[in-house]
């Protein structure tokens, strides 16, 4: 069975004199972008995230540095290293993440469909078991 997620390999424009990377709906994007949040000065052995979204899309692009993303269905973990600019990782709703490794210049760009609610966050892993496996 294959998770709800996938990595998105993208053009990057340009030549040695400058890079551009873009992220489009309907081109290398599943979803219309409602907002954007960026992860940054993260010390050594933080991880984010350890939760789920019940309404959430997301692209994550490490557009600085790199990161390690585990993503978890509730029966099987997947880790992703995202350590380029022009690589994201989509993730489907009701996935539960967790985001570490960060190295010490990293900066995680996220895309997402919607406006932030907190109330479509499951921050409980055994609560998140439990709707996910019913
Ligand atoms: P939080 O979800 O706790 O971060 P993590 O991914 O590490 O679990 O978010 C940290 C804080 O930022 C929290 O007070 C909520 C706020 N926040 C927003 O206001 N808007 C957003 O889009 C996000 C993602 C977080």
């Amino acid at each position: 069975m294959s998770m709800n997620y996938k990595v998105i390999n993208t053009k990057s424009f340009g030549d040695e004199q400058g890079r551009l990377v873009s992220f489009e709906k309907g081109v290398n994007c599943p979803f219309e972008v409602k907002r954007a949040f960026y992860i940054y000065d993260t010390k050594g052995e933080t991880s984010r995230g350890c939760h789920a979204n019940r309404n959430s899309e997301f692209l994550l692009i490490a557009i600085n540095g790199s990161c390690k993303i585990k993503i978890d269905d509730g029966k099987s973990k997947e880790i992703i290293e995202l350590t380029n600019p022009y690589t994201a990782l989509y993730l489907d709703k009701m996935l539960w993440k967790e985001m570490y490794d960060f190295s010490h210049n990293a900066i995680l760009l996220v895309l997402a469909s919607t406006n932030y609610d907190e109330h479509e966050y499951i921050r409980n892993y055994d609560d998140y078991l439990k709707e996910v496996n019913n």
